[in-house]
């Protein structure tokens, strides 16, 4: 590992706002915190959001700022990129900001029945592999994961620069009886903003670390919304 990821690896282990359970604390079993994420680590009941494969934690931080009566939690693998999220919301003094690291596919061991309202998933690997295609985070597999306990009404966004997976994940909830889908945009930057629901443009135009980049060669970003019935 090089230096600067064993710095940022050693300070996270002080980040008050950072968890990094282990593989034993999850595997098949339930997290401390399930079912109790708002009492018991944010001390409020405020609702929660999810930032899956959040790398740096754009959309956390941004949301938590704008909205400071609601929760979030930026979810991923990899450390030395949370890092980044973590740091800038302690400085910030922000209370409303979670981050875990573990991998997606346990999700189930970290939330309970009705406890999340919402989920952004941001520029998540498409898996273009046909035997990855089950990997991707919109597939069925992952999408009954999260209905496990998803609020009714509540909200799954993908932003995504990949037209394959945008399409894919349409497609997925189309068939899928339990969620609505919402809204469909393959070319968010070049939509009328109206057509968005209120209040939407100010977060899509939030840009992640990795949206920046696929902007810069020049590559449209897709928008697919779906409801929980
Ligand atoms: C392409 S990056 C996007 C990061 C960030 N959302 C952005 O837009 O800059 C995908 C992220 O998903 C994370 N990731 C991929 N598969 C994962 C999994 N199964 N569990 C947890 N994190 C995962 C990776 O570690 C990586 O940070």
């Amino acid at each position: 590992m090089g230096k600067d990821k064993l710095r940022r690896w050693e300070q996270m282990k002080d980040y008050p706002n950072v968890l990094q359970p282990e593989f034993c604390d999850i595997f098949d079993k339930d997290h401390n915190l399930k079912g109790k994420w708002a009492k018991d680590f944010f001390k409020n009941d405020f609702p929660i959001t999810l930032e899956l494969g959040c790398g740096k934690g754009e959309y956390t931080v941004a949301q938590a700022k704008k909205y400071g009566k609601r929760n979030y939690i930026g979810i991923d693998i990899k450390g030395a990129r949370m890092w980044k999220g973590a740091g800038i919301a302690i400085e910030e003094g922000l209370q409303n900001v979670a981050f875990l690291r573990t991998r997606i596919e346990f999700i189930k061991s970290f939330f309970d029945r009705d406890e999340i309202d919402e989920i952004w998933i941001t520029f998540p690997d498409p898996q273009l592999k046909d035997r990855r295609i089950k990997k991707r985070l919109t597939a069925p597999g992952f999408l009954d994961n999260y209905s496990s306990f998803m609020k009714k009404g509540g909200k799954i966004r993908l932003k995504t620069d990949n037209l394959v997976l945008a399409q894919y994940t349409e497609e997925v909830v189309r068939a899928d009886d339990r969620f609505e889908l919402e809204k469909c945009s393959f070319d968010v930057y070049g939509a009328d903003w109206d057509s968005f629901e209120s209040g939407l443009q100010d977060l899509l135009e939030v840009k992640t670390f990795y949206e920046q980049g696929f902007l810069d060669k020049g590559l449209k970003i897709n928008y697919v919304s779906f409801v929980v019935r």
